[in-house]
């Protein structure tokens, strides 16, 4: 039987091709969508180089008349992984698939979690900090920002001469390293 995952992306799409590249050898599993919120993103371009149908959406055809999440459903995915997406997730997502949605996250939740961190705003805060360690959070997605169960946690170091740059690629490699594993042994439980 093949099992089908759905990525929503809002940006690069650097880890939406991590996940591609990784499943191309296994035809069981299936990238069958990738949705996108915004329609400057180059992960769009990635989906037509790789044949994979991709679905740009609005705010309201994702939050207030449910559009989307009727097409999720008729989709019937067995996982939805959101991969450097920005957009909270409405209830009704998670209760119409509970335990079917993974979130990746650019630190260690629960530090710099929760509203406006993403991305670099998150590598910026934890160079301000002075923290000396950071890392990467993959989780279940429940009703709170950046709050479900955590499936895997991985930490690198911070360099006092880090950029958020040089600390985003480094969280990148992270990235790379582990979700695509982390989606490969949640679909082979
Ligand atoms: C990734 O670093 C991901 O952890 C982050 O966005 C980046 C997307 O990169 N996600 C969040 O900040 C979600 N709160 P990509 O588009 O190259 O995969």
């Amino acid at each position: 039987m093949i099992q089908k995952i759905v990525i929503f992306a809002s940006g690069n799409g650097s880890n939406a091709q991590r996940i591609i590249d990784f499943f191309k050898p296994q035809p069981k599993v299936q990238i069958v969508a990738i949705f996108c919120n915004n329609p400057e993103a180059y992960v769009i371009k990635r989906a037509k180089l790789e044949n994979i149908p991709c679905r740009i959406f609005s705010r309201t055809e994702f939050n207030d008349n449910q559009i989307v999440l009727q097409e999720i459903k008729t989709l019937n995915p067995d996982l939805i992984v959101l991969a450097g997406f920005l957009w909270l997730i409405p209830k009704s997502f998670i209760s119409e698939f509970p335990k079917q949605i993974i979130n990746l996250h650019p630190a260690l939740l629960p530090k710099y979690g929760g509203k406006g961190m993403y991305g670099s705003n998150v590598h910026k805060s934890v160079i301000e900090n002075h923290e000396t360690e950071t890392g990467i959070t993959i989780h279940y997605v429940n009703e709170d920002y950046d709050k479900g169960n955590i499936l895997l946690q991985a930490k690198c170091k911070v360099n006092k001469e880090d950029t958020i740059e040089t600390l985003s690629s480094r969280i990148h490699e992270l990235e790379y390293e582990h979700l695509p594993k982390v989606i490969d042994k949640i679909l082979s439980a």
